[in-house]
């Protein structure tokens, strides 16, 4: 079937401006594993939607915040991740957990301010949401209700995968030169591995295409004209999220460090869940380990992608562990790299001109988010 999705979507830049506002300023978007914020004044830096945040832990509590010092905008924090109070290196102004000045040194001596200038001290803060030990964000003053956007089996089982991730994690960061919904759109795309990945993921894990006639037919079914109510809409969204067993692995290699960690189910089967929009979180290793993907949209044409690697909770140290997340570092690239290779040259490809792409039933999943997608960059649907 013929994709609705015009090739704007992909390359031009007032497009993406809308997509950020109209979508990435109301959604709940992963932004951070609680295992980097564990510790007192553990705090993790990441740029979405051009705002440079921080998320921290303040005296127990969770706070994002906008990196901006209130006295000259100095950035607080200056490392992508670490362990440092709110304190400006600027001319040390700290802050508490609510985002207000705490200690203003030489504040009597230099500042002066009025009673209501000193109350006005405060950083721009954000809503967070903790589910299991994955911490999202919403950038709206007045957001949805997180289970507005999230409630499916599959996301109720990701928040119990994820309450034994270990606290032991590995970060990576990649830059990609296509746009992010090349990615999510990959990431549905279960014929792909035969093609992008026969040598490496598809050798242990034969993911199947299948088509959903009911949701391929729904797919196909577009009228603009008629009206949905904004609880269908949302229902729509929650129904882009979930996962859970995917593939059988029946040859799933048994290696030492199994027997330290906790496990997540019984089953030899590939994990795999996508919540929408931009968070994956997979394991080739049937529930011993983890890998967690955030795709960041940074223009038209790149998304920065961060990468954690985790296995389940130690049951007690051992002396390979960090090997063992090396390790996986190793294994997944190969993987990945395959698939930027792939989506890179598809972004090379997209022009103004570009015929529209001519979608398969087994792609319903994509339809069906297209749909969506478009309904809310159209202005017949908003949150
Ligand atoms: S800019 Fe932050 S204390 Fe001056
Ligand atoms: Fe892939």
């Amino acid at each position: 079937m013929k994709s609705l999705m015009p090739p704007e979507a992909y390359i031009d830049e007032s497009w993406f401006l809308r997509e950020q506002k109209l979508l990435f300023g109301n959604i709940w978007q992963f932004i951070a594993p609680y295992s980097l914020l564990s510790k007192t004044n553990a705090f993790v830096r990441r740029r979405v939607s051009g705002i440079d945040i921080i998320v921290q832990n303040a005296s127990g509590q969770i706070i994002a915040y906008e990196n901006v010092c209130r006295h000259r905008l100095s950035p607080i924090q200056n490392e992508d991740q670490g362990v440092r109070a709110m304190v400006c290196p600027y001319h040390g102004w700290s802050y508490d957990e609510n985002g207000f000045a705490k200690v203003i040194p030489f504040e009597n001596e230099c500042y002066r301010f009025s009673a209501e200038e000193r109350m006005s001290l405060k950083l721009n803060t954000f809503h967070i949401y903790r589910f299991g030990s994955l911490i999202f964000i919403n950038l709206s003053d007045n957001p949805i209700n997180f289970y507005d956007q999230f409630d499916s089996n599959g996301v109720r089982e990701l928040k119990d995968a994820s309450d034994l991730f270990d606290s032991e994690i590995l970060v990576t960061k990649f830059r990609l030169k296509c746009n992010w919904k090349l990615i999510y759109e990959n990431l549905r795309d279960p014929l792909h591995p035969r093609f992008v990945h026969s040598s490496t993921i598809y050798r242990h894990v034969k993911f199947k295409a299948e088509v959903d006639e009911t949701a391929a037919a729904e797919a196909k079914l577009f009228d603009a004209s008629k009206s949905h109510s904004r609880d269908d809409f949302l229902a729509d969204l929650r129904s882009f999220s979930g996962g859970g067993k995917n593939e059988p692995m029946p040859d799933l290699p048994s290696y030492q460090w199994h027997q330290y960690v906790e496990r997540y189910g019984q089953d030899d089967w590939y994990l795999n869940w996508l919540m929408f929009p931009n968070l994956h979180i997979a394991s080739g290793s049937a529930g011993y380990s983890f890998i967690i993907e955030h795709h960041i949209p940074i223009s038209a044409a790149q998304t920065e992608m961060w990468v954690y690697y985790v296995t389940g909770k130690k049951k007690r140290k051992y002396p390979t562990s960090a090997a063992v997340l090396l390790a996986h570092i190793k294994g997944a690239e190969t993987v990945l790299r395959e698939d930027f290779d792939i989506m890179e040259k598809v972004q090379s490809a997209i022009t103004a001109n570009s015929p529209p792409q001519m979608t398969g039933d087994y792609e319903y999943q994509n339809m069906l988010i297209e749909k969506w997608y478009l309904s809310l960059m159209e202005g017949r649907h908003g949150f």
